[in-house]
């Protein structure tokens, strides 16, 4: 990926770090942008900043973000191999959910934050993200299960947190994970077939 695609990203930050698009930024310390690789092909989405990620402007820093750190690392990823981001950038009050109209008033910088990564792999992190791409499903029923959405594989996974509410979720969510480098790897074959085409012995003969 280009030099551009960091420079849009700390662009992208800083718009986020003055918004007053919606009624979010009232009760907000700092906005979380996002942090991470601005390099990755890999792209994480959670829900909403929380009361540690409000205070220090930064993503999953909290208890749900140990869990995070924990599930890259089992299978050998960590923090600065992927891009992780919110679906909204300003901690809810109280941690409530996002109501839609703040969802749909931060979503310009998700798809620029997705336009200048460009990632080929996307995990959402609980429903709010996964419904970004995935209307009308339940997570029990698609969690780790990749779909195709042009040259990206969209993965939907149980939000961390609820790992933490629900133990039995974290052997689920760990299974999901181990996932990820196949469906990385199956993703970079995808962009070689399109990319080269003349590897192909067929249009070879063409020239
Ligand atoms: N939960 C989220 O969804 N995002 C964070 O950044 C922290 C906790
Ligand atoms: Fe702006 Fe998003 Fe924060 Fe709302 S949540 S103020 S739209 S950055």
């Amino acid at each position: 990926m280009s030099q551009s695609a960091a420079s849009e990203l700390s662009t992208i930050a800083a718009q986020v770090r003055v918004c007053t698009d919606c009624e979010l930024h009232r009760g907000r310390t700092l906005a979380v942008p996002g942090a991470g690789s601005e390099t990755t092909d890999v792209m994480f989405i959670g829900e909403a900043p929380g009361m540690n990620e409000d205070k220090q402007g930064l993503p999953f820093i909290g208890n749900a973000g140990k869990f995070l750190d924990d599930m890259l690392a089992s299978i050998e990823w960590s923090r600065d191999d992927v891009f992780v981001t919110n679906i909204v950038k300003c901690r809810p009050p109280g941690n409530r959910d996002p109501l839609p109209d703040e969802i749909s008033a931060c979503s310009a910088y998700l798809d620029a934050q997705i336009e200048a990564l460009d990632p080929l792999l996307v995990v959402t992190l609980g429903r709010y993200s996964m419904a970004r791409w995935f209307a009308n499903e339940r997570i029990s029923r698609i969690h780790g299960k990749h779909r195709q959405h042009g040259k990206r594989m969209i993965v939907p996974m149980y939000h961390p947190a609820a790992a933490l509410h629900q133990p039995s979720l974290r052997a689920v969510i760990q299974a999901d994970f181990k996932k990820l480098p196949l469906i990385l790897e199956e993703a970079k074959q995808g962009l070689a077939d399109v990319d080269e085409p003349e590897s192909d012995p067929e249009q070879m003969k063409l020239f």
